[in-house]
């Protein structure tokens, strides 16, 4: 069966005086999920949000919470991002030495589990934890910023773990993070991805709302197994 493309706007890029309008916004543009990238100043250079964020939007959306952790000790946030109300929680599979266990300890507080790989990171990091897998995250950017232009030698590796998926029988989604705009959704969705992140392209674009349903409606080989 054909999936429809899901979209997570990623909040980065909106204006973080007026987040809960922001989420108002996106939300009757049809995002599905919002993106919150979580960042430490040790993993990446920036400092962004903290799960006070999270829970301040909690009550005004019912979308689900994606929270990519671009932290070092992911473990030692997932109590607080859980009550905060995030639905999922990404951690990249480089910033800790216990993948197996991070992801374990975030389904035993009720929440999807995803990894998340950098442009460098081969698809076989994962091959020993998939049954713990709701998401992979490929990064076609470094990680750290938004605005920065995709990296188009990540779409063998999309492709790559695309069947990889299909092979594992199980409702993997496949997201794509970073450098997402109209030319380069379609190479990803062609290459295999299921859910795709947009910050810049979504909130500083005066057509960025449309985008997010022009992003729904992209056609490719996505099958369910
Ligand atoms: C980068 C973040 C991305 C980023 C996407 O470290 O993980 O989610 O905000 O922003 P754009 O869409 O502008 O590349
Ligand atoms: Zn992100």
């Amino acid at each position: 069966m054909k999936m429809p493309v899901k979209v997570a706007p990623s909040l980065l890029a909106a204006d973080f005086g007026r987040l809960r309008e922001e989420v108002r916004r996106i939300e009757s543009a049809g995002a599905d999920w919002i993106h919150f990238d979580i960042m430490d100043g040790k993993y990446v250079p920036a400092i962004t949000m903290g799960p006070l964020v999270l829970e301040a939007l909690r009550p005004h959306s019912k979308l689900t919470f994606d929270a990519h952790f671009m932290i070092e000790n992911p473990e030692a946030q997932l109590d607080a991002f859980a009550r905060a109300g995030a639905d999922m929680i990404t951690v990249h599979v480089e910033a800790t030495a216990h993948l197996d266990r991070v992801l374990r300890e975030i389904k035993k507080r009720g929440l999807k589990a995803g990894a998340a790989l950098n442009p460098a990171t081969t698809p076989d990091q994962l091959d020993y934890v998939w049954p713990l897998l709701d998401l992979v995250l490929v990064m076609s950017v470094n990680p750290g910023a938004g605005g920065q232009s995709f990296i188009p030698a990540v779409l063998p590796k999309i492709e790559n773990l695309a069947r990889r998926i299909r092979e594992s029988g199980r409702p993997v989604d496949l997201m794509v993070d970073g450098g997402i705009n109209g030319d380069t959704a379609p190479q990803v969705v062609a290459a295999g991805a299921t859910v795709l992140v947009a910050g810049s392209a979504v909130f500083n674009d005066p057509q960025g709302m449309e985008l997010i349903q022009a992003f729904k409606t992209i056609g490719g080989p996505r099958y369910r197994v």
